[in-house]
């Protein structure tokens, strides 16, 4: 059975004996395997059920670690990772000849980033090889956001979560594919995560010449499918201007679905403390009983971290309500 320990040192022999090990990060938990160990590597892919078409993000404990795994670094690079490194910022680049290709799924590129949390640091350190993870839990379900979150996943299974307490962000890493062109850079934005898009035009407008931030399509990042991030129970996105006859709306769904255990996911008005909450909250609600969870989209909640929240809330709704209740 997969049980936790307070003990970096304890977590980290596992690793260099070839474990797979639960990892405390300051955006979720991962499931880390030194990034030079293939069985370790296979069995993240197995134990999260994880089709191996999805790369992994490789986690390391400086930048210059985080270096070594890319072939290229461009200035849009180094600005990014100046600024938000240590943190919830992933960088997409040209991979370094000697990565595995099951990290990155037999793809050219490699995300690669240096986590706040010092522990995760540390444990990269104590393991003495970058760690690639996903997220410690079934493939296209919620995300952990405590070391008990991740023992709740994997009943069956045997490895050691590292225990750091529960996480600060709450949401992944943003991913980026960064370049540079014409002295400026273009970035694509994956994921929106815990760096948002403004943040990120922010830190590269010192760069000097045209600086191009965007959203790409799903299929740019393979695991970022349309359906993820799901809790046990159907979820349902209430558009604001429907909240007001929310009782009437509960109603209809209620005779929709013969269910009376309705529960709202109440979203905190910071989005920082939304983004804190969300995954936890889902877990909570479902594990109290909930047969449906409702949550209402205000129209306040756009731009910054709203992004990555409603993003996650999307794509982990089973569909969002229409004017005439319809799904
Ligand atoms: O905050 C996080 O990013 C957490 C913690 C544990 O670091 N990790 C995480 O990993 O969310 P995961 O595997 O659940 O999500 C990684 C995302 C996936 O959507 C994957 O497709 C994308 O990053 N990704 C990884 N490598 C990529 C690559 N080379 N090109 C495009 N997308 C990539
Ligand atoms: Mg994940």
């Amino acid at each position: 059975m997969a049980r936790v320990t307070f003990s970096i040192d304890e977590a980290a022999a596992r690793l260099r004996a070839g474990d797979i090990v639960g990892m405390p990060t300051e955006t979720v938990y991962g499931l880390a395997a030194s990034v030079r160990d293939e069985r370790a590597l296979r069995r993240v892919f197995e134990v999260k059920k994880r089709p191996f078409f999805d790369p992994l993000i490789v986690h390391a404990a400086s930048t210059e670690e985080a270096r070594s795994m890319v072939r290229s670094w461009p200035r849009a690079a180094a600005a990014l990772a100046e600024r938000f490194w240590p943190g919830p910022l992933t960088l997409v680049l040209p991979k370094a000849p000697d990565v595995d290709p099951m990290i990155t799924a037999g793809l050219d590129t490699v995300g690669v980033r240096v986590p706040a949390r010092a522990e995760a640091r540390r444990l990269i350190e104590l393991a003495g090889a970058p760690l690639a993870a996903p997220s410690a839990n079934r493939f296209g379900r919620t995300s952990p956001t405590a070391a008990q979150h991740v023992l709740d996943e994997f009943p069956g299974e045997d490895f050691l979560v590292l225990d750091a307490g529960p996480c600060d962000v709450g949401v992944e890493s943003t991913v980026v594919a960064p370049s540079d062109r014409d002295g400026g850079a273009d970035v694509a934005i994956l994921r929106p995560g815990g760096v948002t898009a403004e943040e990120i035009e922010a830190a590269l407008a010192s760069m000097g010449g045209l600086v191009t931030v965007s959203r790409r399509t799903s299929a740019a990042s393979p695991g970022h499918l349309e359906h993820h991030y799901q809790p046990d129970v159907p979820l349902f996105i209430i558009p604001e201007h429907l909240g007001s006859d929310r009782l009437a709306l509960l109603r209809r769904l209620t005779k929709w679905k013969h269910s009376s255990r309705i529960a709202e996911v109440e979203l905190d008005g910071d989005p920082a403390v939304a983004a804190r909450k969300l995954y936890g909250d889902l877990r909570r609600l479902s594990a109290e009983g909930a047969q449906i969870l409702v949550v209402k989209r205000d129209k306040s909640h756009f731009g910054g971290l709203w992004d990555a929240v409603w993003d996650r809330l999307s794509r982990a709704a089973t569909a969002s309500l229409t004017d005439e209740g319809n799904c």
